[in-house]
């Protein structure tokens, strides 16, 4: 049974008369890493009008979808989980139980009243901006006996409006924790649907994170990551009245007692400025890892993108930062088979990826996106071609990610130990690169950061012992 900071926290019922049956919530997340964070505040919401989660979707009382609209296939998911959830609903109708349905995130931000249209067991549509309203529409379109629809970008900011972080009982807990900084982008890349599902750029100010932080450390978080679509455009109130920036903010954060790992992702190329990168080479607990995705190699397909940087700006940015942080290892994000991409562009991609050399990154198949200028552009590219293409990139991206780990090897590295194995005295912690790494413990480190020397490198794992404390 893993251990957690925050069962504790949880208040138990004094009561003797028996209890009646705790409502409950399954929550189902797709998409990015701010979904999961979206997802556990909402559960936080909903743990405080009284439901506990279930990872059981079929002893659900309600059930939230928070979906991702960034590719078709991910849109598209949703629906088919939509047509299997309603033939649960039934079965759990006619033994005489309610099963409500909500639909949350982007996808429910980009379709609205769409998705009821397609999916009539759908009670709640909730966009993004305005989850922190889940309890009460879900309890108005029970009490009205209606279906909602809400995606509007209220004024009342959804961040100050939440309960307070108070992960509930069922969450898959963690000393490792997302916090949300900024959300929403003005990049507007032409290929990408966020700019319309998250609304404008926003960062919420300093000391509201400040003391989201807090609590995650004193409920035994040592590390965070920091979430934003651009995330280092943060720009929020400082505590002394100005302007902060992502370097501020970070800096700050690394006072907090207890907080020992610092992270931060997605960056855009264009806002990697010269006091973030100071960050990396003078603050130890930021860690010597970045996500910087660069999308096309060639200049013609960025521009064409919209990404305001071409591939000779990309590598000056990489290589200031590698001067700064000469171990800093990096990941990325690619598409391949953008409209117009020729052969040589995807070579431009190909060479980036070896001149750069990642650790790790995502890559993908470009997805036509409705309301996008990319998805009307001359040009689109045939599947046959974009999975060749992918293909070729993948074995690429899979051969320097070994190459990273086999590089490891030998080496000695600190680990923050984060969650039991599968086998009875295993133990898996995350290196400062964010690999996981595997140990044989006798003692209980979940927690704890130990130096590991690493024994063995897969490609997506280390193996190693436990050389000190
Ligand atoms: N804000 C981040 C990216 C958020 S979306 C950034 O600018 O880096 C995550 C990734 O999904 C993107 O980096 C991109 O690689 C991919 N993506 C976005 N739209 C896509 C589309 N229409 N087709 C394929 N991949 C897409
Ligand atoms: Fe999308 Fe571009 Fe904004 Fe990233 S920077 S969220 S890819 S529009
Ligand atoms: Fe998907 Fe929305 Fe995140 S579209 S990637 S869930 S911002």
């Amino acid at each position: 049974m893993q251990d957690t900071p925050f069962l504790d926290q949880v208040e138990s019922s004094d009561s003797e008369a028996p209890a009646p049956r705790v409502k409950r919530l399954h929550v189902r997340t797709y998409g990015c890493q701010m979904n999961v964070y979206d997802s556990e505040r909402m559960s936080e919401a909903m743990g405080a009008d009284g439901y506990e989660l279930t990872d059981d979707i079929a002893d659900a009382d309600m059930v939230v979808l928070n979906t991702c609209h960034i590719r078709e296939k991910a849109a598209e998911k949703v629906y088919s989980d939509l047509g299997r959830i309603r033939k649960l609903k039934e079965e759990r109708t006619s033994q005489g139980k309610e099963t409500r349905i909500a639909v949350a995130g982007c996808v429910a931000q980009a379709e609205g009243a769409e998705i009821i249209r397609r999916a009539p067991v759908v009670d709640l549509v909730v966009g993004p901006q305005s989850y922190h309203r889940l309890p009460e529409l879900m309890a108005r379109s029970r009490a009205e006996n209606r279906q909602i629809v809400d995606t509007e970008f209220p004024e009342d900011d959804k961040f100050s409006a939440l309960p307070e972080r108070k992960p509930m009982r069922g969450a898959i807990r963690s000393r490792t924790a997302f916090l949300t900084v900024q959300e929403g982008c003005d990049k507007f890349c032409t290929f990408c649907v966020v700019p319309y599902t998250r609304g404008v750029e926003f960062s919420r100010p300093v000391a509201a994170i400040l003391e989201e932080a807090k609590k995650l450390a004193s409920a035994g978080v040592r590390e965070i990551t920091l979430l934003g679509q651009n995330v280092n455009a943060y720009h929020g109130d400082a505590l002394d009245g100005g302007t902060a920036s992502l370097a501020d903010l970070l800096n700050r954060l690394s006072d907090i007692d207890g907080l020992e790992r610092l992270r931060y992702t997605t960056s855009h190329p264009r806002d990697m400025t010269d006091d973030l990168i100071a960050v990396h080479r003078d603050n130890s607990k930021v860690m010597p890892y970045l996500h910087l995705p660069f999308q096309a190699g060639s200049d013609g397909i960025l521009a064409a993108m919209n990404r305001k940087h071409t591939g000779a700006e990309y590598r000056e940015i990489v290589a200031r930062i590698r001067n700064a942080r000469p171990d800093l290892a990096l990941s990325t994000d690619i598409i391949v088979g953008f409209p117009g991409e020729t052969d040589a562009d995807f070579e431009a991609t190909l060479q980036m990826v070896r001149d750069v050399t990642y650790a790790q990154a995502y890559s993908f198949k470009y997805s036509s996106r409705p309301g996008t200028p990319a998805s009307t552009m001359e040009g689109q590219i045939p599947e046959d071609v974009k999975v060749q293409r992918l293909a070729d990139l993948q074995n690429l991206l899979n051969e320097q990610q070994l190459a990273f780990n086999a590089s490891c090897v030998g080496r000695t590295m600190p680990v923050l130990f984060e969650r039991p194995g599968k086998l009875n005295g295993q133990v898996i912690g995350r290196s400062p690169w964010l690999q996981s790494v595997l140990v044989e413990s006798a003692v209980d480190r979940l927690g704890h950061i130990c130096d590991v020397e690493i024994t063995h490198g897969g490609p997506n794992s280390l193996i190693g012992q436990i050389v000190a404390p």
